[in-house]
């Protein structure tokens, strides 16, 4: 069952000059599948997550989640669409720092109203797989990077969303942190069965999904298969990275 359709996507960001960022893109996502998207600076990447976090519009084409296509709704469904059926993840964690991590936690369901003892039985359930029950009372700038990545991961789970996105979600860690919130998604998608789309210049973070589809100038260029050996995949998307050529900082991440 696909969660994500994506269908002849196109956006254009009018101005002055007129720029076309996507450019007939197709692929779907099924149902407990961790996808990853790679491509070089400029080629995209955020912009379709963005168009598929309904945060921009496309300019033709439609995407579906969950069959349905949520830039059909108005402004206050798309709102509650958002906040029901999607998590986010971003480089900089867009973490409240007035707010503890408890408090950051489990701030979407605040905004749903659901009860205290209903949020604090979610709460502890999502900080214990994520491993920052010792830290819940602290600041968010009281804590380390990635512990600040798990804590935002936690957010975008607690509601059970229809799809994680995550754009650059390894983008500002050390490889120690870098792997520890990989082998987090990893456990919820393996463990939940939580489906994934995750933007990445990191070959390595990579080499944790399903599958990589590779984008260039706005266009599909091409998509790999992990199989059962997470080495040679990642291997394959060094390969693929190489060919696809752009700018070099993803080589500069091999770090095994
Ligand atoms: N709001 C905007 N208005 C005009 N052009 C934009 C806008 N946002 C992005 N672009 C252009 O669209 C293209 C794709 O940008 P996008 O941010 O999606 O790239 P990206 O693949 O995420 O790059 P990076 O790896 O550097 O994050 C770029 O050429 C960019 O300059
Ligand atoms: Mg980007």
């Amino acid at each position: 069952m696909s969660i994500l359709q994506v269908k002849h996507l196109e956006k254009i960001y009018e101005g002055k000059v007129a720029f076309k960022a996507l450019n007939d893109i197709n692929f779907s996502i099924n149902k407990g599948e961790f996808v990853g998207i790679m491509g070089p600076s400029g080629s995209g990447k955020t912009t379709l997550l963005n168009v598929v976090a309904t945060i921009d519009k496309p300019t033709s084409g439609e995407i579906l989640i969950n069959g349905k296509n949520p830039h059909r709704l108005s402004r206050k469904e798309t709102a509650l669409f958002r906040r029901h059926e999607l998590g986010f993840v971003f480089q900089y964690f867009n973490l409240l720092d007035t707010l503890t991590v408890e408090e950051n936690i489990v701030l979407p369901l605040t905004l749903d109203g659901v009860s205290v003892r209903d949020m604090e039985k979610e709460l502890e359930t999502v900080a214990e797989k994520l491993g920052i029950i010792s830290i819940l009372k602290k600041r968010t700038y009281e804590i380390s990077g990635g512990q600040k990545q798990r804590t935002a991961i936690a957010r975008a789970i607690i509601h059970k969303p229809s799809l994680l996105l995550a754009d650059e979600p390894t983008g500002n860690l050390d490889s120690k942190s870098s792997k520890d919130v990989m082998e987090t998604f990893e456990t919820i998608n393996e463990r939940d069965g939580a489906t994934c789309l995750m933007v990445t210049h990191d070959a390595v973070a990579a080499s944790y999904c399903h599958r990589v589809i590779f984008i260039k100038d706005g266009q599909f260029y091409n998509e790999i298969y992990r199989g059962d050996n997470r080495q040679a995949f990642f291997q394959k998307i060094i390969d693929m990275l190489a060919l696809l050529g752009g700018d070099n900082r993803e080589l500069s991440t091999i770090r095994f």
